[in-house]
């Protein structure tokens, strides 16, 4: 009761705000997600992504060595694919030299220690843009899950030290798990997209990997952003299946989500703060609008806050810098 307690007593000098601050941001928090393209010396500017790049496998090597250098522990890949090996069954996503593959060892080799997280959903390698196989004009689901489940071990043989399966196919995480474990990668990590919506938030990703659905929208596997229940049934049934991380995306609009799944699950919980956050906040910078910098920092600790152990961010690499 006042005037016994004041609050701001604690606020009083910077160093017992800091001595009090419940929540801190380190290295340890961030996954990097890197977009890599064919070529050679290709460092190529995303316009909806001002700042981000796509990178050939050469200068990806050079990134890591960076990334690694500033503190950061994790990459996350994506591939863009050429139009020309595009097809329904994402066939090129199996292929042992195709570009998913050859990165994840240019990443292997260059930082051995570097955590290697990988996409494992059809949409980049899919003629129609979606995460699955198209049948009749609909996205099929135990067909698409044998080839994911060929996907992440061709990248688990690739050295993927994580696979991070988003495509929200039901059953993946269960199948992907037992085909790890009959090649006996015990010992590779799944981080499943658990409690992915169907966003809007997602249009900058898809300029920069060409990947935007051919038709229709993604309604009928990423989730309703109405729910918020449903997050919940999502999640657990991932972590009864095998996964090891389980992730909540969009990231800022959606940190409700992640604080009900702290108070119910005991695993690693990560956000995905996705691309149109990131352009967001820098167009408002752009204009002058907001402060890049304290915005960005404010914007990642609320996710500590909501109780996430991890952060993929296109911010890490601009935030480490800060710290
Ligand atoms: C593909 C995938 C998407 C993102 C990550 N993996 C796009 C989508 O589901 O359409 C979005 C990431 C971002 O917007 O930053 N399955």
């Amino acid at each position: 009761m006042y005037p016994i307690q004041r609050n701001r007593r604690l606020r009083s000098s910077a160093s017992l705000r800091a001595l009090v601050q419940e929540h801190q941001l380190t290295p340890n928090d961030f996954i990097v997600p890197l977009f890599v393209v064919e070529g050679t010396q290709i460092k190529e500017a995303i316009p909806s992504m001002p700042g981000y790049h796509r990178w050939s496998t050469d200068l990806l090597a050079q990134k890591v060595k960076t990334l690694w250098a500033a503190g950061l522990k994790a990459v996350l890949l994506f591939v863009k694919v050429p139009d020309a090996l595009k097809d329904n069954q994402g066939t090129e996503a199996l292929n042992p030299d195709g570009l998913m593959q050859r990165a994840i060892q240019t990443v292997k080799n260059a930082v051995p220690e570097m955590v290697v997280m990988t996409d494992v959903a059809l949409d980049p390698y899919s003629s129609y843009g979606h995460d699955g196989i198209v049948q009749e004009g609909k996205i099929v689901n135990d067909a698409t899950v044998a080839i994911l489940t060929k996907m992440a071990l061709s990248h688990a043989t690739a050295g993927a030290d994580v696979v991070a399966p988003s495509d929200m196919m039901d059953g993946r995480i269960l199948s992907i798990r037992k085909g790890l474990e009959e090649a006996h990668f015990t010992n590779t990590v799944i981080m499943s997209y658990s409690a992915k919506y169907a966003s809007s938030f997602y249009g900058p990703f898809r300029d920069a990997l060409d990947s935007s659905p051919g038709f229709g929208d993604k309604k009928t596997y990423q989730m309703d952003f109405a729910n918020r229940n449903e997050a919940l049934i999502e999640t657990q049934r991932d972590i009864e299946e095998g996964a090891d991380i389980v992730m909540v995306k969009p990231g800022l609009a959606y940190l409700d989500i992640i604080r009900d799944l702290r108070e119910t699950i005991a695993v690693p919980i990560a956000a995905y703060q996705v691309s149109g956050e990131y352009a967001m906040l820098k167009a408002a910078a752009e204009k002058g609008w907001l402060d890049h910098d304290a915005v960005m920092m404010e914007q990642l600790i609320s996710f500590k806050r909501a109780g996430v152990q991890l952060i993929a961010s296109y911010f890490a690499e601009d935030a480490v810098k800060l710290l």
